[in-house]
């Protein structure tokens, strides 16, 4: 397996009139992984999709996607790449696989190949049931899975989804999480931008958090909660006349953070469950019973919040 970056940016600039929309935006994506692109709206994750998809011409600055270079191989990176844009691709009226059966006519292939690919993925991505169903009768979980399948016709090397899931239900939403899944496992490369935090949580790999057309941090989900601070055990206690006693009987690194009106004791736990562990046994040598005993980690909410407001800067 190769083990360049099947998606690599270095240093796209794009302004529209006054508008900086991508500045110095940089990313590499390992093959067969989930990228996710995170940021506030206007943040640029369009614009680095359009991009890199060939759609516009930046300023300056070199991307390859697939092997190719996107400024001077569009062509070669067009052949190798999925996108599923925000709107839905399909037509109400057509069925799912004449759907799909058009759309491989419309990327070359034969009618008898065009079928073909259709059924295979129809069958693949669980809607063989609707098949021949018109399309207005579609849930929307199921309809956007026909998008995405439309975008695999090709089987692409990249598949860059854009905000995959806006307005879909709950279970809509995880029928999609779990199409994205499947397809990555398959070793397709996919970047997606959302704006869902416990989308790019559960489904990235990797996320790169972006704010005015840059990449301000990039890691894995786990990484980045980790920079924000430690994991911290929450004790809840019915008397607030107890909090002295549990800060008295517990071990902390640092000074526990009492809150009386809340009845609660904070402390940093950098050992994560193995300092519940040793939270739940001093107490209950002290004879403390919590009403409540949390392990709290930092969520990507608070490392969004933290990196993409006005005061963050780098
Ligand atoms: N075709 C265009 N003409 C002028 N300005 C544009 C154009 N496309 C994008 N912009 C501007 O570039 C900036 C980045 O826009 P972009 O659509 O990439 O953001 P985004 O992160 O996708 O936002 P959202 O979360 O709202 O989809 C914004 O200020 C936007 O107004
Ligand atoms: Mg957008």
């Amino acid at each position: 397996m190769s083990q360049s970056p099947s998606l690599q940016a270095v240093g796209l600039h794009k302004r529209y009139g006054d508008v900086t929309a991508l500045d110095d935006f940089s990313l590499d994506c390992a093959p067969g992984s989930i990228h996710g692109l995170l940021g506030p709206n206007g943040a640029g994750k369009s614009t680095a999709v359009r991009a890199l998809t060939t759609l516009i011409d930046v300023d300056s600055g070199t991307a390859r996607v697939a092997g190719y270079a996107v400024r001077t191989e569009s062509r070669r990176v067009r052949e190798r790449i999925g996108l599923v844009g925000q709107g839905t691709a399909v037509d109400d009226i057509l069925g799912g696989t004449q759907n799909l059966v058009m759309f491989g006519r419309l990327f070359g292939l034969s009618k008898t190949q065009a079928v073909s690919r259709a059924g295979e993925l129809m069958a693949a991505f669980d809607l063989i049931e609707a098949a021949d169903r018109p399309v207005s009768g579609y849930s929307g979980g199921m309809r956007r899975r026909l998008d995405i399948c439309a975008s695999l016709i090709l089987s692409p090397a990249v598949l860059f989804l854009d905000e995959p899931t806006t307005g879909l239900d709950p279970r809509g939403r995880n029928e999609v999480w779990r199409t994205i899944r499947r397809i990555a496992a398959d070793g397709t490369t996919v970047l997606l931008t959302t704006q869902y935090l416990d989308e790019a949580d559960q489904l990235a790999d990797s996320i790169s958090v972006m704010k005015a057309g840059h990449v301000v941090r990039t890691g894995t989900p786990v990484e980045l909660k980790k920079q924000l601070g430690s994991d911290r055990i929450v004790v809840t206690v019915s008397d607030a006349a107890d909090l002295p006693r549990v800060t008295a009987s517990v071990h902390s690194h640092s000074t526990p953070e009492i809150d009386s009106a809340a009845r609660t004791v904070t402390i940093e736990a950098p050992s994560g469950t193995a300092a519940l562990l040793a939270t739940v046994r001093a107490l209950d040598e002290a004879g403390i019973e919590p009403e409540d005993l949390v392990l709290r980690r930092p969520t990507l909410d608070e490392v969004f919040l933290a990196l993409t407001s006005q005061e963050a800067t780098s």
